[in-house]
C-alpha cells in the first residue's frame, strides 16, 4: 500500500522514510512548511534521495497565521496560564494537508515521527481521524518491531550509513526542537532536569534580553475585531498590514529586543510533567497588546464568560490535539462574536525583554465602553452617585444572611 509520511528532512524521520520502504510500503514524503528556518529544496532533494517515489513541500504559512494564530490571539490562548501553544497550533494545519494529499494520492496509510510519550502523536492522530475516517496510521516509534531494532541514536545512525542516507555532520544538540512562525520549543536532553539552566547559546529567535539595545523600541499595532491588521514602527516609519508579513516583522522588532522566552514544567496531555524552554517573540507582543486593547473595548460580563468558557477549553482543545472536534468547532464559531467591539490601536514599547503599554484607542461601537466624563472622578458625568446605594443595598441582602465559617 501507499503511505504518506510527514517529513522533516532530520534523522528519525528519514530512518523512517528508508524503514517504511524496507518493509514494502511505496512511500511519499510531504513536508510542512510553517514558518521554521529550514531550505526545503535540500529536505526535498534528501527525501528523494532516500527512496521516496513523491515529495510534496507545501507552504502553509498563511492558513497557519490566519486560521489558527490570529484565532488564538483573539481567543488569549493560553495553557497553564505560560504556554502560548506554538506547537499544537501548527499540528492542525499540518495534519490537514497531509489528509488533504493522502486522500487525493490514493493512500490508505499516513505516519509520522513523534514518539510515544508526547502530545504530538495525540495530535496528529486525531486530527487524521477526524478528517478522514478511513485513514490508517502508522506510527513506528509505538511499533515494537522499529523501537527494539533502533534503541538509540547510534542505532539509527548506523542505519542511514546502511541505507546511503546523508546525515549532516553537526554535532547533535542536547535538546529536541520544533520551530515554526509562531514559537521554537526546547525539550529533552540536558532539559530534562529542571533544574538546569539552558545555555545561552540555546536560544535561537530571540537576543538575550541583557543584550537587548539600551534604547526602547516604539510600535503601534492596529486591530479590526481582535485581528491585527497594522503595525507601524513609531520610530523608523515602518507599516505593514499583509498579515504573514505582519506577523514576521511583529517577530523581527521582538527577535531584536529580547521579547517572548519562557521556561516551563507542563503537563502533558497524556499524563507525565515535561520540561520546556520556548521562544514565542511576535505572540508575546500581540498577545499583551490584545488583552489591552480588550480592557478598553470588551464588555466586563462579556470578558468573565470568555475567559471561563472559551479561553480556558479553547486552549485545552489545541494542546490535547482536539482542534477538529465537534466542541472545538462550536468553541472557533463562537471567538468572532467576542471581538466586535475589539477594534483601535495599541501603543507598545518593547524594552530588553519587556513589552510595555503606552497607551490605546477604541473605533466604533467599542469605544462606547469608556466613557471619559462616566469613569472621570472629578465629574458627575450623567452618572448619579445615589443610584449606588440601591447597588450596594441589594447585593447586601444575602450577605446579611450569611456568617463567616471561620473568624476573620
Ligand atoms: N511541549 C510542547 C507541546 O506539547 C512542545 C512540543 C514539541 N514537539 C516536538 N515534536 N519537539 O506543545
Ligand atoms: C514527541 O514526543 O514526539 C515530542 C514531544 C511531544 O509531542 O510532546
Amino acid at each position: 500500500g501507499k503511505v504518506l509520511l510527514a517529513y522533516s528532512g532530520g534523522l528519525d524521520t528519514s530512518c523512517i522514510l528508508a524503514w517504511l520502504i524496507e518493509q514494502g510500503y511505496e512511500t511519499l514524503a510531504y513536508i510542512a512548511d510553517v514558518g521554521q528556518e529550514e531550505d526545503f529544496e535540500t529536505i526535498r532533494a534528501k527525501a528523494l534521495a532516500v527512496g521516496a517515489s513523491k515529495v510534496f513541500v507545501e507552504d502553509l504559512k498563511k492558513e497557519f497565521v490566519e486560521e489558527l494564530i490570529f484565532p488564538a490571539i483573539q481567543a488569549n490562548a493560553i495553557y497553564e496560564s505560560v504556554y502560548l501553544l506554538g506547537t499544537s497550533l501548527a499540528r492542525p494545519v499540518i495534519a490537514r494537508r497531509q489528509i488533504e494529499i493522502a486522500t487525493r494520492e490514493g493512500c490508505k496509510y499516513v505516519s509520522h515521527g513523534c514518539t510515544g510519550k508526547g502530545n504530538d502523536q495525540v495530535r496528529f492522530e486525531l486530527a487524521y481521524y477526524a478528517l478522514n475516517h478511513d485513514i490508517e496510521v502508522i506510527a513506528p516509534w509505538r511499533l515494537p518491531v522499529f523501537f527494539n531494532r533502533f534503541q538509540g541514536r547510534p542505532d539509527l545512525l548506523a542505519f542511514a550509513a546502511d541505507k546511503g542516507i546523508p546525515v549532516v555532520q553537526t554535532a547533535a544538540k542536547p535538546w529536541s526542537t520544533d520551530e515554526n512562525l509562531f514559537h521554537i520549543s526546547y525539550e529533552a536532553g540536558i532539559l530534562e532536569d529542571p533544574n538546569v539552566t539552558p545555555p545561552k547559546d540555546m536560544w535561537k529567535l530571540t537576543v538575550d534580553p541583557e543584550d537587548a539595545p539600551n534604547k526602547p523600541e516604539r510600535i503601534t499595532i492596529t486591530f479590526d475585531k481582535g485581528i491585527p491588521v497594522k503595525v507601524v514602527n513609531n520610530d523608523d516609519k515602518t507599516v505593514v498590514t499583509e498579515p504573514v508579513a505582519l506577523f514576521t516583522y511583529l517577530n523581527t522588532v521582538a527577535r531584536r529586543n529580547g521579547v517572548g522566552r519562557i521556561d516551563i514544567v507542563e503537563s502533558r496531555f497524556i499524563g507525565v510533567k515535561s520540561r520546556g524552554c520556548y521562544e514565542t517573540p511576535g505572540g508575546t507582543i500581540l498577545r499583551t497588546a490584545h488583552k489591552d486593547l480588550e480592557g478598553l473595548t470588551l464588555d466586563g460580563q462579556l470578558r468573565a464568560l470568555r475567559d471561563q468558557s472559551i479561553t480556558i477549553p479553547y486552549s485545552r482543545c489545541l494542546y490535547n490535539g482536539q482542534y477538529f472536534s465537534p466542541e472545538c468547532e462550536f468553541l472557533n464559531k463562537s471567538i468572532p462574536l467576542t471581538q466586535v467591539n475589539v477594534t483601535g490601536d495599541v501603543k507598545l514599547k518593547l524594552y530588553k525583554g519587556n513589552t510595555i503599554i503606552e497607551g490605546r484607542v477604541a473605533r466604533g461601537p467599542g469605544s462606547k465602553l469608556y466613557n471619559i466624563r462616566e469613569s472621570s472622578m472629578d465629574e458627575q458625568g450623567g452618572y448619579n452617585p445615589e443610584d449606588a446605594d440601591g447597588f450596594i443595598k441589594v447585593h447586601s441582602i444575602r450577605l446579611k444572611k450569611w456568617t463567616p465559617t471561620e473568624q476573620f
